[in-house]
């Protein structure tokens, strides 16, 4: 047990990153609408290249004039290795007014991707005296961002989220697939000649959420590509809740309902966490560390677990 307190991720709700392309500004008053909790518009991957002026002018004047109510306003930037990235910093953060409440930086791969944004950023807020912080968001969406993932999330205190970017970090990784995240077809086991499916974003899903519970960052799930196959987005964003993630994202809105529903602990969840921490104040009234739930055993750390599970329902009811 380290002395150290492991610090928490910020209490807002993340469970759904909604993505639009910032070329098609007809869709950014839908976005605002929806219930996503953090819009996500996008000058990157989205975006070609002709279209990528227009775009963070219209971005710009969206963060003014649409109401975002609630929500988290994020801007995907293009990456570090384009000759687009200084111009979408400086341009928001001149221009874009204090409604603009992250920056996302994609295909980050050391932690002087990270510090160079922030640098940028800062001196942009400092010369322009802009009173609301900006933060960050960064995706995992690479090999050199998986090998570094602890350093990347602790090279910044704007830092808030880390997404996996199941597209890009399959490309990079040289994996046999052009599939975005769920089940790929040739990732089985075989035994007496029956297969089971396993899952190939697993490891790099973990080694995320250890990365960022390590350092205080919300660990999210990023985009299923198949927006038909409602059942596949429901596993994938099952199996990443289960693995400690508060959010997946959607990339075509029937996607929103999907995410908010896994994302947010069933009354049923809620209600065996509160019988637990019940059964718990019991044993410890009776001088007692450990006691039965159901037939199954409960102890101090089953408090912990489930008051994860109290505090998420908590901070996402009274959101
Ligand atoms: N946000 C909000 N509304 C959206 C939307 C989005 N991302 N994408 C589509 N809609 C709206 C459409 O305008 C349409 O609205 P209407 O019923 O009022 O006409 C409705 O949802 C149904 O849209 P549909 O016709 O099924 O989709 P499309 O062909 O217009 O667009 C995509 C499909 C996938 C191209 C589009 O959803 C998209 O660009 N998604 C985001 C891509 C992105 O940002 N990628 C980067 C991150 S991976
Ligand atoms: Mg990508």
């Amino acid at each position: 047990m380290s002395f150290r307190l492991q610090p928490p991720a910020p209490a807002r709700p993340n469970r759904c990153q909604l993505f639009g392309p910032g070329s098609r500004p007809a869709l950014f008053e839908k976005m605002a609408a929806s219930a996503a909790d953090v819009v996500n518009l996008d000058l990157e991957d989205s975006v070609a290249p002709d279209d990528k002026a227009q775009a963070r002018a219209s971005i710009i004047v969206a963060s003014r004039a649409v109401d975002w109510g609630t929500k988290v306003l994020s801007v995907r930037i293009n990456g570090l290795d384009t000759p687009w990235w200084y111009r979408d910093v400086v341009d928001l953060l001149e221009q874009a007014g204090d409604r603009l409440d992250q920056i996302m930086i994609p295909k980050v791969g050391c932690a002087a991707d990270v510090y160079a944004v922030d640098a940028l950023v800062t001196a942009v807020e400092r010369a322009t005296g802009r009173r609301k912080p900006v933060s960050l968001e960064v995706i995992i969406e690479s090999a050199a961002g998986i090998a570094h993932v602890e350093e990347i999330a602790a090279a910044s205190p704007r830092l808030q989220a880390m997404s996996l970017g199941a597209a890009d970090f399959a490309a990079s990784m040289g994996m046999q697939t052009t599939g975005i995240g769920g089940t790929q077809e040739n990732y089985y086991m075989l035994r007496d000649g029956v297969r089971h499916w396993s899952d190939p974003w697993h490891w790099a899903q973990a080694a995320i959420v250890a990365a960022c519970r390590t350092h205080g960052l919300l660990p999210v799930d990023g985009p299923f590509g198949d927006f038909s196959d409602e059942e596949g987005y429901r596993a994938q964003a099952r199996r990443s809740a289960t693995l400690g993630m508060v959010g997946k994202w959607a990339i075509h809105p029937r996607q929103v309902a999907l995410a908010n529903e896994v994302f947010t602990p069933s009354a049923a969840q809620v209600a065996e966490a509160r019988e637990i921490l019940a059964a718990m104040a019991a044993a410890k009234a009776a001088g007692q560390g450990a006691t039965v739930y159901k037939g199954r055993l409960v102890d101090i750390a089953s408090i912990r677990q489930a008051d994860v599970i109290v505090r998420q329902a908590e901070m996402i009811g009274g959101a």
